[in-house]
């Protein structure tokens, strides 16, 4: 069994994250239980710092909020010295509520709203990732009748794939993110971009997929941009100095996955930068990278309580626990692949083979398929899922208005709640009855 970040088994042989029995996590909070390692989610966002340090000497790490964020989140990322990237206006109002210093905060989207540009002028966001055209103009208008520049990066698509899951991939041409390189469009836009009063630009941005393990697609992305910027140099006077090159590093779920780890992504990058930037005769850039994923994800655990074991002769065994597709909607949605253990049998042979089922009214509320577990789980037993803190809270959806789960960060044998369990009273608090809908009494 695989164990990430502070992850152990203790002499119960139960599992411990951040030296905290989870069997004591899940008597203290409830199942299911979002669990984060908080000293591993330091470790990576450190990882990228420090490489940063060693190899290149102008950057930013902003972490991708949309990956997993809370206010504690927020407060985390702020303490060790990484920026933000957020895409909506509850990213920022969360950022805002953390006390997040707001000009270290990206704000990207394909589609943002009036509201939300002038939420993100008003609240003194540092960065806008424009999206289109259309949006510079709109960025353009609202910060001119504040009297004011904004500071933008232009995200353009470099025509590069990422090898990923189709659904995930958003640098290639055909995208309902960025502007193309290809054709001029992105010039065009740039040459807008420096006539407009009130916008101020600073660069350039890609973002070439995601749950990427192989970097040479960063490479091929961190050459065209340089090019890019050349042509634009060209063409305009204007001399880019910032460039952001996305988020996207992988991470492992399962046995067999070997993704590039971030000190690797940071060297090729800032090598791949060095050199582009020397070939086309450009001062070197800030460099900017947007990791999500490869900072939360491996600190992730979610416990669950087991509850019915269906064994169907000759079929399968379902092993049905507390959650399901409404706290982790990748497996259905992306055929995402995870491991798990019975977290109070460690020390038990993994000999019976199970399908973990969630409680969600669908058939394809399904977790894992076909994983070996203890050969004596039973009902009430603890399951573990492992390399689930991103996109799994920050995709929960209510459907069968099962409450979302609260998060805990665990470290050195302590644990703090940060997210509280929603209730029943959460969920019906936005519901409104008129009382023409209320419920007669049988007349
Ligand atoms: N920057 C931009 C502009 C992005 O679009 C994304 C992710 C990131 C950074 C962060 O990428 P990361 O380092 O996390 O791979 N829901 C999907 C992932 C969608 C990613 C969308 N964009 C999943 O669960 O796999």
């Amino acid at each position: 069994m695989h164990l990430y970040g502070t992850a152990s088994r203790n002499a119960q042989g139960r599992l411990t994250i951040g030296g905290v029995d989870v069997a004591d996590l899940a008597r203290e909070f409830g199942t299911p239980l979002y669990i984060m390692d908080e000293e591993l989610i330091r470790r990576n966002c450190r990882a990228y710092m420090e490489s940063f340090r060693q190899h290149y000497p102008d950057f930013d790490v902003a972490y991708a909020s949309k990956a997993f964020l809370c206010t504690a989140m927020a407060g985390l990322v702020a303490q060790e010295g990484l920026s933000l990237d957020v895409v909506s206006g509850g990213e920022i109002a969360t950022a805002l509520q953390a006390g997040f210093p707001m000009e270290r905060v990206y704000f990207h989207g394909n589609n943002k709203t009036a509201d939300e540009i002038r939420l993100a002028l008003e609240a003194g966001v540092g960065r806008f990732v424009v999206d289109s055209t259309q949006e510079l103009q709109l960025l353009n208008r609202l910060a001119g009748e504040r009297g004011e520049a904004a500071r933008a990066l232009l995200r353009v698509t470099p025509g590069v794939e990422a090898h990923t899951h189709e659904y995930i991939s958003t640098g290639q041409l055909d995208s309902k993110f960025g502007i193309p390189i290809t054709g001029g469009l992105a010039l065009a836009a740039a040459q807008a971009a420096l006539g407009m009063p009130n916008v101020e630009l600073t660069g350039f941005h890609c973002h070439i997929g995601s749950q990427i393990f192989d970097l040479t697609g960063y490479r091929l992305a961190a050459e065209r941009m340089l090019a890019f910027a050349a042509e634009v140099r060209e063409e305009t006077g204007f001399t880019a100095s910032e460039l952001s090159l996305g988020g996207g590093l992988g991470v492992r779920y399962v046995e067999g996955d070997a993704p590039a780890r971030p000190a690797e992504l940071i060297a090729c990058l800032a090598d791949a930068v060095r050199s582009g930037a020397a070939a086309h005769g450009l001062p070197l850039p800030r460099l900017i990278v947007e990791p999500g994923r490869s900072i939360v994800a491996e600190a992730g655990t979610t416990l669950y309580t087991v509850g019915t074991i269906k064994e169907i002769p000759g079929v399968r065994t379902y092993l049905s626990v507390d959650g399901g597709m409404g706290d982790n909607i990748r497996p259905a949605l992306y055929q995402a692949r995870y491991e798990c253990a019975v977290a109070n049998k460690l020390d038990s042979e993994r000999g019976r083979i199970v399908t973990v089922v969630g409680r969600y009214c669908e058939s394809g509320d399904v977790l894992l398929t076909d994983v070996a577990v203890a050969s004596d789980v039973a009902p009430g037993d603890l399951l573990a899922v492992f390399a689930t803190g991103a996109y799994n809270y920050s995709m929960a959806s209510r459907y069968n208005r099962f409450p979302t789960p609260p998060v805990v960060f665990v470290r050195d044998g302590r644990a703090d709640l940060v997210v509280r369990r929603e209730t029943f009273a959460d969920m019906a608090g936005c519901d409104v009855l008129p009382p023409r809908l209320q419920p007669r009494r049988a007349e």
